[in-house]
């Protein structure tokens, strides 16, 4: 029998009308999470992170072209009706963003907005949704979470915010967990604590996490898998023993290139030339082809490089990939 993964995206292609042009957002995305895995989503700005992820939720409203497939446990999310999509979203997908101060509404009590998301999807009456909310407060390890759910959210840090978003999150026990860029607005004690927390919360609850980061430091700290994105495409995943060891796409490469050294110090950080691609006009073939020292005219700029596989899980796309000695690519079918 073939185990259902948790997640699954398939051939995901968002394109977006706009005054200037057609914006090919995303092209070809691939992506699966099993259960109870942490899944690093990474690659540089504007090459549809947050494209992919709002797309699973669908709250992207002005898309001109949305086709593939979202299976969430088989389900295809792209044809649930918006009434279906209610008891997804929230329930069994949640998000948190990046600053939890647009997120969180500055009027109501932290436990007020907790009780209002518990009593939406659960069932409870308002004494059992206090008490769920208590419990979810001590689950992201606030401390006196008596006192904290009769607070405003601008009497709070903002690490403190984070972790009641956190709390909000996973106050309805969601499957999966999005988390876009959580920690880019903390300092980086608060950082690490937040991640201790969404690793925490893998390992009690057995939720899956797809975390969206630049920080490649926080996929090494926290994911299982990473999924390394480029201009609309998934371009290379992996464990994170594969990503940081045995990286194939001269992309993948150039990003783990440019973290700079802890030990040593260094004259000039490394940096992949070039910018990411317009996505209007974006260049022939290989999207990437432009900016790599792999490039093979005539073949990276011909045509978008087909889905190979590694192992069971590293794939990659890429017509010249840094592959170790003795491996024969395979091409998926
Ligand atoms: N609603 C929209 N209308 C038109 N273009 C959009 C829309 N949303 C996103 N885009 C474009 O799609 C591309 C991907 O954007 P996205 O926000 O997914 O990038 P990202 O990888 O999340 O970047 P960052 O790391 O900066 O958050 C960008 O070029 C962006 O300008
Ligand atoms: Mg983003």
């Amino acid at each position: 029998m073939i185990k259902l993964k948790l997640l699954e995206i398939r051939n995901l292609k968002v394109y977006f009308n706009t005054e200037e042009g057609i914006v090919k957002a995303l092209e070809d995305v691939n992506l699966e999470i099993d259960k109870g895995e942490i899944l690093g989503l990474v690659g540089e700005t504007g090459c549809g992170k947050s494209v992919t992820v709002l797309t699973v939720l669908r709250l992207l409203s002005n898309a001109s072209t949305i086709s593939g497939q979202v299976l969430f446990e088989g389900q295809d999310l792209l044809k649930l009706s918006e009434k279906e999509m209610l008891k997804i979203r929230g329930k069994e997908i949640t998000m948190i963003f990046q600053e939890p101060m647009t997120s969180l509404n500055p009027v109501f009590t932290v436990g007020q907005q907790l009780m209002d998301v518990i009593q939406l999807h659960m069932n409870l009456d308002k004494k059992r949704a206090l008490e769920r909310a208590i419990e979810v407060l001590k689950l992201v390890k606030l401390p006196d979470p008596d006192y904290i759910v009769n607070k405003y959210p601008h009497e709070l840090s903002g690490g403190m915010r984070q972790r009641v978003m956190i709390a909000m999150a996973i106050s309805c026990e969601p499957k999966l967990i999005i988390a876009d860029e959580p920690t880019t607005a903390l300092d980086v004690t608060i950082q690490a604590q937040i991640l201790g927390i969404l690793k925490h919360l893998k390992e009690q609850l057995g939720v899956s996490i797809l975390i969206i980061t630049h920080n490649l430091g926080v996929v090494a700290q926290i994911c299982d898998r990473v999924a390394v994105m480029y201009s609309g495409y998934v371009i290379e995943t992996g464990t994170v023993a594969e990503i940081f060891q045995h990286a194939v796409h001269p992309y993948t490469r150039g990003l783990l290139k440019a973290i700079p050294p802890i030990e040593e110090k260094v004259e000039r950080l490394n940096v992949i030339p070039g910018n990411v691609p317009n996505l209007i006009t974006p260049p022939s073939g290989c999207r990437f082809h432009p900016r790599c020292e792999r490039y093979k005219d005539g073949v990276c700029n011909a045509q978008a490089p087909s889905l190979r596989q590694l192992t069971e899980t590293h794939t990659y796309m890429c017509y010249n990939p840094y592959l170790p000695e003795g491996v024969v690519e395979e091409v998926n079918v």
